[in-house]
């Protein structure tokens, strides 16, 4: 249940459209658990993360101890040599170089932290995104189908990177500012308790100034961020839309909304950062009138003999030197606790349940023996079979044919909304299986049913007499070619892009494909053939050719059933039929199902299913659909409008 609130938050973006690259901020839900599980990424680096933290302590260290010698300098040497006319310089000078050494160990300590910092933090990030990644593509679609893309992506960009700050400045920085702070504040009690209560006093009035001053700027950082995740997310949409923007010329109208937004992203950073800016000078003066009272106070107590010189030189060197690390605190916990909230949605990501996937059937390669059984072989012998292992080690094969049949199959995306209700239909191996009806009806719904996209809620689908749910996705998937309605190309050439349908593919028999989908003659038009690169998914190409390339990449996998979703829609009608010849041949003895609007495509298909709010209300071939009179004629006579 919290959860499920944590979710609805996440989902929650500012209004304005998918942007959601930068979110308002949010606190980590639970600080120790998620530094935990931090540092188990960081378990790999374990001696290196131990040699950071000593040098962050030598580096500490020579800063405290280094301001500590300025008391024998001055009370040792300075004092006591004034005035003399031959002053044996041999003890100051070796202080001198004993001064000069702790500084350099400070500086290579410095350089060594950070230096081994960017390795491990880089090391841990790598890691991380991995894990997201091989996640992500084990997740059903319905993650997808909920999360924006915007919100997927704000997972790689936005909060790796503030949780690589955080690791590689954040965290070393707060451990070294607490490490000088601790040690400034022995050694002042050290010097001398009665200024340390000064100090004391100073750290208090100092800490409220933080906490005033962060809370307004917190507040305006928290706008800041909404109104940015605002124009971001206009902005994403603009681009997406530019094409609308232009055709109903709204650019004016799109200027002035993103006008009126960027207005007021400028004044929530200007509130923000006003006092965010106000804070380091305020900070300042305030170590500055410290330091001057110090001085004051100090120096009457030295001239009271409470102390010599040298302490109060080391104690002014140290008050300068406690107010910086502590600001420096302060500003780091809100960017920690940012990151905190960061790597905290990560790994939400990280944990979201993956598909599932009990499935024990699996597909391989068979030769059929003299005795007419089969046997299982690695090589690709063109002949595929279900290879079922039972629980007590016996395994069948069966022949895959590409027999599909549905049996009452009740479906909804979200389960009280059903978009199938109870669908049977069979599609016997060879049979060219077509569907039609209204938009929305519910026919891409079927075909993401068979490649088991999402789950059904009651029923049956069999695949060759085996229940899908007992498949592999992997094998069930590599069973079948889909020819999705929305077209997806990728980056790279067009060979590889019809390869994709079959990853051993060779060149020959990618050509081939694309003879048989017809698109053989535009692509030797192309500028480098084969060999030209498409890039934003295939913008340079027009939506017919993208489909085409579909069908090709489809048809190179080679599948015994074959699923186009409106595959030829935006394709002129005579190409559709050299395509449908040309598929006809490669789809012999196979099983396609087809999904059209254009009622000419499944005239010739084996049986026809008309859908209407997700039930099939008719079924039959052209011939028993037109003898009917009922929906199916009324589409294809023109009666009746599709609605
Ligand atoms: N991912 C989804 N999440 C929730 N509901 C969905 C999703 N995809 C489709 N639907 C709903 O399911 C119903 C059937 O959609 P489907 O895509 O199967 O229609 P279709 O028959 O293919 O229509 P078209 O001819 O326009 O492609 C529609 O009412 C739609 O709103
Ligand atoms: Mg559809």
């Amino acid at each position: 249940m919290t959860e499920q609130k944590g979710q609805q938050q996440e989902n929650s973006r500012p209004a304005g459209g998918p942007g959601a690259h930068t979110r308002v901020r949010e606190k980590p839900h639970n600080v120790g658990a998620t530094l935990r599980r931090i540092l188990h990424y960081a378990a790999g680096y374990r001696l290196r993360l131990v040699i950071v933290m000593l040098c962050i302590m030598i580096s500490a260290f020579a800063g405290v101890a280094g301001t500590y010698l300025i008391k024998p300098f001055i009370d040792d040497y300075i004092v006591p040599l004034i005035g003399q006319q031959n002053p044996d310089l041999s003890g100051f000078v070796s202080l001198i170089i004993k001064l000069c050494c702790i500084y350099a160990a400070g500086v290579v300590a410095a350089y060594t932290y950070n230096r081994l910092m960017i390795p491990i933090s880089s090391g841990i990030l790598r890691q991380v995104r991995t894990d997201m990644y091989d996640h992500m593509m084990r997740l059903p679609l319905k993650y997808f189908d909920t999360h924006s893309h915007g919100e997927i992506m704000s997972r790689y960009s936005n909060d790796t990177d503030t949780l690589r700050e955080m690791l590689s400045q954040g965290l070393p920085q707060m451990f070294s500012a607490f490490l000088t702070v601790t040690g400034v504040f022995v050694m002042m009690l050290v010097l001398s308790p009665l200024l340390t209560l000064l100090v004391l006093l100073m750290l208090a009035v100092m800490l409220t100034v933080i906490r005033k001053v962060g809370s307004r700027s917190g507040a305006y950082f928290i706008r800041q961020q909404a109104e940015m995740g605002r124009l971001n997310g206009y902005i994403e949409e603009m681009i997406n839309g530019v094409k609308v923007i232009k055709v109903f010329c709204h650019e004016d109208v799109c200027k002035k909304d993103f006008d009126a937004l960027n207005d007021r992203l400028a004044s929530a950073a200007c509130n923000a950062h006003t006092f965010a800016n106000i804070l380091m000078p305020i900070m300042g003066n305030l170590s500055y009138l410290h330091y001057a009272l110090t001085a004051a106070i100090g120096g009457i107590l030295a001239l009271n003999g409470h102390f010599g010189l040298g302490t109060i030189g080391s104690f002014l060197q140290y008050t300068r030197s406690f107010s910086q690390p502590i600001t420096q605190m302060a500003q780091q916990v809100n960017s920690i606790l940012t990151a905190l909230a960061g790597a905290e949605r990560i790994f939400r990501l990280i944990d979201e349940p993956l598909e599932q996937d009990p499935g024990t059937v699996s597909l391989v390669n068979v030769q059929r023996a003299a005795d007419g059984s089969l046997q299982e072989c690695t090589a690709r012998s063109g002949l595929w079979a279900w290879k079922d292992q039972a629980a007590d080690g016996s395994v069948t094969y069966t022949e895959l044919k590409g027999d599909v049949r549905f049996q009452d199959v009740v479906f909804g995306y979200e389960p009280e909304k059903i978009v199938l209700d109870h669908i049977s239909l069979y599609a016997k191996p060879g049979q060219k299986i077509a569907f039609v009806g209204a938009t929305g009806a519910g026919k891409t719904t079927i075909t993401n049913l068979i490649n088991r996209f999402y789950e059904i809620q009651s029923g049956t689908i069999t695949y060759d007499g085996i229940d899908i749910r007992r498949i592999e996705k992997y094998h069930l998937r590599r069973s079948l070619a889909m020819v999705l309605q929305d077209t997806h190309l990728f980056t790279g050439t067009v060979m590889e892009n019809i390869r994709y349908g079959r990853l051993d593919a060779t060149d020959e028999d990618c050509i081939a494909a694309a003879k048989c989908a017809n698109a053989d003659y535009f692509i030797r038009h192309l500028p480098q053939g084969y060999q030209t690169v498409l890039t934003g998914d295939g913008a340079n190409l027009s939506q017919g050719q993208r489909q085409l390339l579909a069908i090709a990449r489809a048809a190179v996998a080679d599948p015994p059933v074959l699923i186009l979703d409106e595959a030829t829609s935006s394709i002129d009608t005579h190409t559709e039929a050299l395509i449908e010849r040309g598929m006809d041949q490669l789809m012999q003895g196979r099983t396609v199902f087809v999904i059209a609007h254009r009622l000419s495509t499944v005239r010739n298909a084996n049986a026809i299913m008309v859908l209407e709010h997700g039930r099939i209300i008719e079924r039959g071939d052209h011939d028993d659909l037109i003898a009917q009179k009922g929906k199916y004629y009324q589409l294809y006579t023109g009666m009746f409008e599709l609605d």
